[in-house]
Protein backbone atom coordinates (compact mmCIF):
# COMPACT_ATOMS: atom_id res chain seq x y z
CA UNK A 1 0.00 0.00 0.00
CA UNK A 2 1.53 3.36 -1.42
CA UNK A 3 1.79 5.56 1.29
CA UNK A 4 3.59 8.64 2.75
CA UNK A 5 6.50 8.17 5.32
CA UNK A 6 5.13 10.80 7.98
CA UNK A 7 2.48 8.06 9.69
CA UNK A 8 4.82 5.39 9.53
CA UNK A 9 8.07 7.44 11.20
CA UNK A 10 6.01 9.24 13.86
CA UNK A 11 5.07 5.73 14.82
CA UNK A 12 8.71 4.15 14.91
CA UNK A 13 9.85 7.29 16.74
CA UNK A 14 7.44 6.67 19.25
CA UNK A 15 7.77 2.78 19.55
CA UNK A 16 11.57 3.59 19.84
CA UNK A 17 12.11 1.32 16.43
CA UNK A 18 13.17 2.22 12.45
CA UNK A 19 11.74 2.02 9.26
CA UNK A 20 14.45 0.87 6.82
CA UNK A 21 14.78 3.25 3.70
CA UNK A 22 16.79 0.22 1.35
CA UNK A 23 17.52 1.63 -2.09
CA UNK A 24 16.10 0.47 -5.85
CA UNK A 25 18.07 -0.13 -8.52
CA UNK A 26 15.46 -1.68 -10.79
CA UNK A 27 13.09 -4.47 -11.20
CA UNK A 28 14.61 -7.20 -8.87
CA UNK A 29 15.20 -4.68 -6.25
CA UNK A 30 11.92 -3.51 -6.10
CA UNK A 31 10.68 -6.87 -5.62
CA UNK A 32 13.04 -8.18 -3.77
CA UNK A 33 12.21 -5.54 -0.85
CA UNK A 34 8.41 -5.57 -1.57
CA UNK A 35 8.35 -9.16 -0.76
CA UNK A 36 10.56 -9.04 2.15
CA UNK A 37 8.86 -6.22 3.93
CA UNK A 38 5.32 -7.96 3.04
CA UNK A 39 6.78 -11.29 4.57
CA UNK A 40 7.95 -9.29 7.94
CA UNK A 41 4.64 -7.77 8.47
CA UNK A 42 6.96 -4.12 8.17
CA UNK A 43 6.38 -0.91 6.78
CA UNK A 44 9.27 -0.22 4.83
CA UNK A 45 10.62 2.86 2.40
CA UNK A 46 12.10 2.41 -1.13
CA UNK A 47 14.73 4.60 -1.94
CA UNK A 48 15.37 6.22 -5.57
CA UNK A 49 18.70 8.07 -5.73
CA UNK A 50 18.62 10.97 -8.83
CA UNK A 51 21.59 8.26 -10.49
CA UNK A 52 19.01 5.48 -9.92
CA UNK A 53 15.80 7.24 -11.50
CA UNK A 54 17.88 8.35 -14.41
CA UNK A 55 19.04 4.56 -15.02
CA UNK A 56 16.06 3.53 -14.91
CA UNK A 57 14.73 5.66 -17.87
CA UNK A 58 13.32 8.75 -15.30
CA UNK A 59 11.03 8.66 -12.13
CA UNK A 60 7.82 8.41 -14.41
CA UNK A 61 8.95 5.09 -15.33
CA UNK A 62 9.81 3.69 -11.62
CA UNK A 63 6.70 4.96 -9.60
CA UNK A 64 4.78 3.14 -12.43
CA UNK A 65 6.15 0.52 -11.78
CA UNK A 66 5.98 0.66 -8.04
CA UNK A 67 2.67 1.27 -8.06
CA UNK A 68 1.90 -1.05 -10.35
CA UNK A 69 3.98 -4.13 -8.35
CA UNK A 70 2.77 -2.77 -5.17
CA UNK A 71 -1.14 -3.81 -6.77
CA UNK A 72 -0.22 -7.05 -8.44
CA UNK A 73 2.00 -8.40 -5.67
CA UNK A 74 -0.89 -7.58 -3.04
CA UNK A 75 1.53 -5.42 -0.98
CA UNK A 76 -0.45 -4.34 2.24
CA UNK A 77 2.47 -2.81 4.06
CA UNK A 78 2.87 0.74 4.44
CA UNK A 79 5.33 1.79 1.21
CA UNK A 80 6.94 5.10 1.13
CA UNK A 81 8.37 5.64 -2.25
CA UNK A 82 11.04 8.20 -1.48
CA UNK A 83 13.09 10.31 -3.60
CA UNK A 84 16.58 10.46 -2.33
CA UNK A 85 19.13 13.10 -1.69
CA UNK A 86 17.14 15.18 -3.86
CA UNK A 87 17.78 18.26 -5.72
CA UNK A 88 15.25 21.10 -6.11
CA UNK A 89 14.74 19.92 -9.41
CA UNK A 90 14.61 16.52 -9.00
CA UNK A 91 11.54 17.14 -6.10
CA UNK A 92 9.31 18.73 -8.59
CA UNK A 93 10.16 15.93 -11.16
CA UNK A 94 9.12 13.54 -8.56
CA UNK A 95 6.02 15.18 -7.06
CA UNK A 96 4.60 15.26 -10.83
CA UNK A 97 5.70 11.41 -11.36
CA UNK A 98 3.73 10.20 -8.15
CA UNK A 99 6.38 9.56 -5.27
CA UNK A 100 4.68 9.83 -2.01
CA UNK A 101 7.92 11.19 -0.43
CA UNK A 102 10.62 13.20 -1.44
CA UNK A 103 14.03 14.04 0.64
CA UNK A 104 15.32 17.85 -0.56
CA UNK A 105 19.00 17.65 0.13
CA UNK A 106 19.78 21.60 0.40
CA UNK A 107 23.22 20.78 2.76
CA UNK A 108 25.21 22.23 0.57
CA UNK A 109 23.34 25.63 0.13
CA UNK A 110 24.23 28.32 2.63
CA UNK A 111 21.63 27.81 5.34
CA UNK A 112 19.30 30.75 4.39
CA UNK A 113 19.26 29.13 0.67
CA UNK A 114 18.45 25.68 1.96
CA UNK A 115 15.46 27.63 4.48
CA UNK A 116 14.17 28.98 1.39
CA UNK A 117 13.75 26.18 -0.83
CA UNK A 118 12.99 23.81 1.93
CA UNK A 119 9.66 26.41 2.91
CA UNK A 120 8.53 26.20 -0.73
CA UNK A 121 8.91 22.39 -0.89
CA UNK A 122 7.82 22.14 2.20
CA UNK A 123 4.16 23.70 1.56
CA UNK A 124 4.54 22.22 -2.01
CA UNK A 125 4.55 18.04 -0.84
CA UNK A 126 2.09 18.92 2.02
CA UNK A 127 -1.21 20.28 -0.27
CA UNK A 128 -0.39 17.13 -2.22
CA UNK A 129 -0.44 14.55 0.84
CA UNK A 130 3.75 13.58 0.25
CA UNK A 131 6.05 13.84 3.18
CA UNK A 132 9.69 15.60 3.04
CA UNK A 133 13.10 14.91 4.63
CA UNK A 134 15.45 17.66 4.75
CA UNK A 135 19.40 17.61 5.18
CA UNK A 136 21.44 19.42 7.49
CA UNK A 137 25.61 18.52 7.80
CA UNK A 138 27.00 17.10 4.44
CA UNK A 139 26.98 12.99 4.41
CA UNK A 140 30.26 11.67 3.93
CA UNK A 141 31.19 9.38 0.73
CA UNK A 142 30.06 9.63 -2.52
CA UNK A 143 26.70 8.56 -3.83
CA UNK A 144 26.20 9.05 -7.48
CA UNK A 145 28.76 11.82 -7.76
CA UNK A 146 27.70 14.32 -4.04
CA UNK A 147 30.85 14.23 -2.40
CA UNK A 148 30.61 14.87 0.98
CA UNK A 149 33.10 15.18 4.06
CA UNK A 150 31.19 13.65 7.32
CA UNK A 151 30.66 16.66 8.94
CA UNK A 152 28.34 16.74 12.06
CA UNK A 153 25.23 19.16 11.84
CA UNK A 154 25.23 22.34 13.86
CA UNK A 155 22.00 21.61 16.40
CA UNK A 156 21.15 24.86 15.81
CA UNK A 157 20.43 24.93 12.21
CA UNK A 158 18.56 21.75 12.62
CA UNK A 159 16.00 23.29 14.81
CA UNK A 160 15.82 25.77 12.12
CA UNK A 161 15.10 23.46 9.65
CA UNK A 162 12.84 21.01 11.76
CA UNK A 163 10.76 24.07 12.57
CA UNK A 164 9.54 24.63 8.95
CA UNK A 165 7.43 21.98 9.29
CA UNK A 166 9.62 18.70 7.54
CA UNK A 167 8.47 15.18 8.58
CA UNK A 168 12.09 14.45 9.54
CA UNK A 169 15.40 15.25 9.53
CA UNK A 170 18.90 13.72 8.25
CA UNK A 171 21.46 14.83 10.51
CA UNK A 172 25.23 14.40 10.14
CA UNK A 173 26.74 12.84 12.84
CA UNK A 174 30.38 11.43 11.48
CA UNK A 175 28.19 8.72 9.15
CA UNK A 176 29.41 8.66 5.32
CA UNK A 177 27.46 6.89 2.25
CA UNK A 178 29.15 3.31 1.70
CA UNK A 179 32.18 1.30 3.59
CA UNK A 180 33.33 3.02 6.41
CA UNK A 181 37.25 2.79 6.52
CA UNK A 182 39.33 1.73 8.95
CA UNK A 183 39.98 4.60 10.97
CA UNK A 184 36.36 5.93 10.89
CA UNK A 185 35.55 7.81 14.02
CA UNK A 186 32.13 6.07 14.93
CA UNK A 187 29.11 7.86 15.22
CA UNK A 188 28.96 11.09 16.76
CA UNK A 189 26.04 10.31 19.86
CA UNK A 190 26.83 13.71 21.66
CA UNK A 191 25.98 14.94 18.12
CA UNK A 192 22.79 13.29 17.97
CA UNK A 193 21.85 13.93 21.48
CA UNK A 194 22.10 17.83 20.87
CA UNK A 195 20.48 17.45 17.88
CA UNK A 196 17.89 15.37 19.62
CA UNK A 197 17.27 17.65 22.35
CA UNK A 198 16.64 20.81 20.23
CA UNK A 199 14.12 19.02 17.02
CA UNK A 200 11.53 17.88 20.05
CA UNK A 201 9.77 14.95 18.80
CA UNK A 202 11.26 14.59 15.12
CA UNK A 203 11.43 11.62 13.63
CA UNK A 204 15.62 11.63 13.15
CA UNK A 205 17.22 9.93 9.76
CA UNK A 206 20.70 7.79 9.99
CA UNK A 207 22.25 7.59 5.93
CA UNK A 208 25.10 5.74 5.32
CA UNK A 209 23.54 2.72 7.38
CA UNK A 210 26.11 -0.07 5.65
CA UNK A 211 28.85 -1.46 7.99
CA UNK A 212 27.48 0.76 11.34
CA UNK A 213 27.56 -1.88 13.99
CA UNK A 214 24.61 -3.17 15.65
CA UNK A 215 25.23 -1.51 18.78
CA UNK A 216 25.81 2.10 17.11
CA UNK A 217 22.23 1.40 15.66
CA UNK A 218 20.22 0.50 18.73
CA UNK A 219 22.24 3.77 20.50
CA UNK A 220 20.66 5.67 17.36
CA UNK A 221 17.38 4.63 17.99
CA UNK A 222 17.04 5.18 21.12
CA UNK A 223 18.30 9.01 20.55
CA UNK A 224 15.86 9.63 18.22
CA UNK A 225 16.35 8.00 14.87
CA UNK A 226 13.30 6.51 13.28
CA UNK A 227 14.77 5.80 9.61
CA UNK A 228 17.98 4.14 8.57
CA UNK A 229 18.87 4.43 5.34
CA UNK A 230 20.74 1.35 3.43
CA UNK A 231 22.46 0.87 -0.03
CA UNK A 232 25.91 -0.42 -0.26
CA UNK A 233 24.84 -3.63 1.82
CA UNK A 234 22.30 -4.69 -0.83
CA UNK A 235 24.50 -3.95 -3.69
CA UNK A 236 27.28 -5.91 -2.29
CA UNK A 237 24.90 -9.31 -1.00
CA UNK A 238 23.63 -8.97 -4.61
CA UNK A 239 26.98 -8.98 -6.03
CA UNK A 240 28.94 -11.38 -3.65
CA UNK A 241 25.83 -13.98 -4.48
CA UNK A 242 25.99 -13.47 -8.11
CA UNK A 243 30.17 -14.02 -8.21
CA UNK A 244 29.35 -17.06 -6.56
CA UNK A 245 26.77 -18.47 -9.04
CA UNK A 246 28.98 -17.70 -12.07
CA UNK A 247 32.53 -19.19 -10.09
CA UNK A 248 30.56 -22.14 -9.57
CA UNK A 249 30.06 -22.57 -13.39
CA UNK A 250 25.93 -22.45 -12.21
CA UNK A 251 25.01 -20.03 -15.33
CA UNK A 252 26.48 -22.81 -18.06
CA UNK A 253 24.79 -26.21 -16.72
CA UNK A 254 21.30 -26.48 -18.23
CA UNK A 255 19.33 -23.12 -18.75
CA UNK A 256 21.18 -21.69 -15.90
CA UNK A 257 22.02 -18.80 -18.63
CA UNK A 258 18.45 -17.71 -18.46
CA UNK A 259 18.42 -14.20 -16.82
CA UNK A 260 15.67 -15.48 -14.10
CA UNK A 261 17.83 -17.87 -12.71
CA UNK A 262 21.05 -15.77 -13.00
CA UNK A 263 19.83 -12.83 -11.21
CA UNK A 264 17.79 -15.50 -8.71
CA UNK A 265 20.70 -15.59 -5.98
CA UNK A 266 21.42 -12.04 -5.84
CA UNK A 267 17.91 -11.54 -5.41
CA UNK A 268 17.41 -14.04 -2.68
CA UNK A 269 20.25 -12.12 -0.94
CA UNK A 270 18.88 -8.82 -0.96
CA UNK A 271 16.12 -10.83 0.52
CA UNK A 272 17.98 -11.95 3.05
CA UNK A 273 19.89 -8.68 3.65
CA UNK A 274 16.71 -6.58 4.09
CA UNK A 275 15.55 -9.13 6.64
CA UNK A 276 18.12 -8.97 8.79
CA UNK A 277 17.95 -5.24 8.92
CA UNK A 278 14.49 -4.65 9.61
CA UNK A 279 14.98 -7.39 12.59
CA UNK A 280 17.71 -5.59 13.93
CA UNK A 281 15.96 -2.24 13.33
CA UNK A 282 13.17 -3.45 15.29
CA UNK A 283 10.17 -2.57 12.44
CA UNK A 284 8.90 -6.63 12.40
CA UNK A 285 5.21 -6.81 12.82
CA UNK A 286 4.95 -2.89 13.05
CA UNK A 287 2.85 -2.65 9.67
P1 LIG B 1 24.91 3.26 2.33
O1 LIG B 1 25.12 3.05 0.87
O2 LIG B 1 26.17 3.54 3.05
O3 LIG B 1 24.13 2.15 2.96
O4 LIG B 1 24.05 4.59 2.49
C1 LIG B 1 22.74 4.66 1.97
C2 LIG B 1 22.14 6.01 2.10
O5 LIG B 1 22.38 6.73 3.05
C3 LIG B 1 21.24 6.46 1.05
O6 LIG B 1 20.87 7.79 1.21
Amino acid sequence: MLVSATEMLKKARDGKYAVGQFNINNLEWTKAILLTAQECNSPVILGVSEGAGKYMTGFETVAAMVAAMDKSLGITVPVALHLDHGSYEGCYKCIKAGFTSIMFDGSHFPIEENVKKTTELVNVSHNLGLSIEAEVGSIGGEEDGVVGAGECADPNECKMIADLGVDFLAAGIGNIHGKYPENWAGLSFETLAAVNEKVGDMPLVLHGGTGIPDDMIKKAISLGVAKINVNTECQLSFQEATREYIEAGKDQQGKGFDPRKLLNPGFEAIKAKVKEKMELFGSVNKA
